[in-house]
C-alpha cells in the first residue's frame, strides 16, 4: 500500500495531516457479501487553500515572464529536464507497479506507457532544439530587422485522463513546461498515486514553484482555480464537458488558451473490397486494446453488407482468443476496470441496443465477473440505439452494415466528433476516392489500419468537440508557447 500524505507546492514537499482519498485498485477478491476492490493507498484531498497556494507559488516563479525559469536559456531548460528524465527513470520499477494496480493497465502496457513517456520527453527535448534554430532566425523586410522568438505563455493548469495517467498527463505537462511556463498539475482521479514518487523528481530538477500539484477533489479545486482568471493556459485529456465548464468560469475567456483533447467516437469502415483477416486484427486493436479505453479507439465499425457475415464471423473467432486476466499475467490482453460502475454502464448501454432491436453475437459477450467486462459485439446497430451516439469507452463493439459509402460519411458528418477514422480495403481507387471527404471530417484517416495517436511525433488532434489545439511534440512546443518578435529598424 502507498500512503501519499504530502505534495508538491513551491519548490517543498510539504506533509499533509489533513483528509485523505482511498484509492481501490479494480483488482481484489471475493468475501462473503460479493466482490471486494482492494485497498492499494491514500492521497491527500487538498483543499482550495492549497490550490490558491499552489497557484500563488506558479505565478510567483513566473513572474511576468521575468521569473528565473522563463527566463533560463533553452540549453539549460534542456539540463533540468534531463535531470529529470535521470530520476523519472529510477522511478520506473514502482510507477509502472502501481499503473497495474491502479487502473489495471497489462504489465506490457504499463511498461510501454513509462517508456513512451521518456521517449516523449527526449522528442520534446529534440524538436525544442528545432524550434530554437529557427526562433534564432532573423527576417529583413522594409528597413526593419526582425528576430522571432518563442515565448511562455503563463501559468498551465495540466489535467490528464485515467486511461494514460502518466503518458497522456505529460503530453501537456513537458512541453509546457520546457516551453518556460509554471505548473499546477492535477493528477486524474485513477492514476494519482502513480505520480507521487516524480514529486521529488519535479522538486530536485526544476527552480522552486516551477512545477506544484493540485490534489483533492477535482469538483472542488479546479472551478476556483479557474474563476481566479490567473489561468493562462488550461491543458485537459478528458470529457467536453468538464473542459466545457472549467473553460466557462475563467473571468476572461479571450485571454485563456485551452489545449484540450476530448470525446470520441471513431469510425471503421470495412468495404467490400477489404482484406478481411487483416480488417479483423486491426479492429480488435484498435476497439479492445486497453479494453477499448483509448480516447483512439475504435467505437464504431461500419461493415459493407455482402461481407458482413464474414468479418462478424473472423470478429467473434478472434475475441474469443483474447486472454483475460490480471495486469501481471502473461500476454494478458483483457483486464478489469478501474471505473467503480463502469461494469453497470455497459451492460446498460448494452441492454439499450438490445431492447431495441440489436444482438450479442459472440459467445459470452457482456458477460460480467467482479470489475471485468467480457466483450460483447453488438449487432445490428441503428440509430436509435444509445450505442450509436454515446462513447461507450469499454470493450463493446457495436456493428453497423451499410450497403452505400453515403452511410458512414453521413454518419460522420453527423457527428459531434472528429478525431479519426479508419478505412479497410484492398483497391487503391476506393481509397483514394475516400479520403478526402474523411480527411476534412476528421483528423486522421488510417488506412487499412486501426484508429492511434502514435507514433507519437504525429500531430494529435481532432475537430469539432474532439479537440482545441495540437498536441505531439513539435506542435505542442507551438500549443504552449506565443511567437514574438523584436524589431529593429536598420
Ligand atoms: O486516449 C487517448 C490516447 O491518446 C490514445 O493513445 O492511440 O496511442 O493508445 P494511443
Amino acid at each position: 500500500e502507498v500512503h501519499q500524505r504530502e505534495y508538491l507546492c513551491n519548490g517543498e514537499i510539504k506533509p499533509w495531516n489533513g483528509p485523505v482519498s482511498e484509492v481501490y485498485s479494480p483488482v481484489g477478491f471475493f468475501g462473503a457479501d460479493g466482490f471486494k476492490r482492494k485497498l492499494i493507498g491514500t492521497y491527500p484531498i487538498c483543499t482550495e487553500t492549497e490550490a490558491n497556494d499552489a497557484l500563488d507559488a506558479a505565478i510567483a516563479a513566473y513572474d511576468n515572464g521575468r521569473g528565473e525559469w522563463p527566463t533560463m536559456s533553452i540549453a539549460d531548460r534542456i539540463k533540468c529536464m534531463e535531470r529529470f528524465i535521470y530520476k523519472m527513470s529510477e522511478q520506473r520499477a514502482l510507477v509502472v507497479n502501481l499503473l497495474m494496480w491502479e487502473i489495471g493497465k497489462s504489465y506490457g502496457d504499463s511498461a510501454k506507457e513509462f517508456d513512451r513517456t521518456i521517449e516523449y520527453i527526449n522528442a520534446t527535448i529534440d524538436a525544442l532544439k528545432d524550434i530554437d534554430r529557427q526562433s534564432s532566425r532573423f527576417e529583413m523586410a522594409e528597413g526593419l530587422i526582425a528576430q522571432i522568438r518563442r515565448s511562455p505563455l503563463g501559468v498551465v493548469l495540466c489535467m490528464g485522463p485515467f486511461n494514460y495517467p502518466l503518458n497522456e498527463t505529460f503530453t501537456t505537462l513537458i512541453p509546457a513546461l520546457i516551453m518556460g511556463n509554471t505548473i499546477l498539475f492535477k493528477p486524474p482521479k485513477h492514476g494519482t498515486l502513480l505520480h507521487y514518487p516524480l514529486l521529488r523528481a519535479f522538486q530536485e530538477s526544476f527552480p522552486k514553484g516551477v512545477v506544484n500539484t493540485v490534489y483533492g477533489r477535482g469538483a472542488v479545486v479546479t472551478p476556483g482555480l479557474m474563476q481566479t482568471g490567473k489561468i493562462n493556459v488550461l491543458a485537459f485529456i478528458g470529457s467536453s464537458k468538464v473542459a466545457n465548464d472549467l473553460k466557462k468560469r475563467h473571468p476572461k475567456i479571450n485571454r485563456l488558451r485551452a489545449v484540450l483533447s476530448l470525446d470520441a467516437k471513431n469510425a471503421a469502415i470495412i468495404t467490400k473490397n477489404a482484406d478481411l483477416p487483416l480488417a479483423v486484427s486491426e479492429c480488435i486493436l484498435g476497439a479492445l486494446s486497453f479494453n477499448g479505453q483509448r480516447c483512439t479507439a475504435i467505437k464504431m465499425i461500419f461493415v459493407h453488407k455482402e461481407v458482413a457475415d464474414e468479418f462478424l464471423k473472423l470478429l467473434s473467432e478472434a475475441v474469443s482468443k483474447l486472454k483475460f486476466g490480471l495486469p501481471w499475467d502473461k500476454d494478458v490482453k483483457l483486464t478489469p476496470l478501474p471505473e467503480p460502475n463502469k461494469t453497470e454502464y455497459l451492460t446498460e448501454i448494452v441492454a439499450d441496443a438490445i431492447a431495441n432491436g440489436a444482438s450479442i453475437i459472440n459467445e459470452n459477450g457482456g458477460d460480467t465477473v467482479a470489475s471485468f467486462f467480457y466483450p460483447a459485439i453488438v449487432y445490428p446497430v441503428t440509430e436509435k440505439m444509445r450505442l450509436y451516439r454515446e462513447e461507450q469507452f469499454g470493450p463493446v463493439i457495436p456493428v453497423i452494415p451499410f450497403e452505400s459509402i453515403e452511410e458512414p460519411i453521413a454518419y460522420q458528418i453527423d457527428s459531434p466528433h472528429g478525431m479519426q477514422v479508419s478505412i479497410f480495403s484492398n483497391d487503391a481507387k476506393e481509397i483514394s476516392s475516400l479520403i478526402d471527404p474523411f480527411v476534412n471530417l476528421v483528423s486522421r484517416v488510417n488506412i487499412n489500419s486501426q484508429c492511434q495517436r502514435g507514433p507519437d511525433v504525429f500531430p494529435f488532434t481532432g475537430r469539432k468537440d474532439s479537440a482545441e489545439g495540437t498536441l505531439s511534440v513539435h506542435d505542442a512546443l507551438r500549443a504552449f508557447s506565443i511567437r514574438s518578435l523584436v524589431a529593429t529598424k536598420m
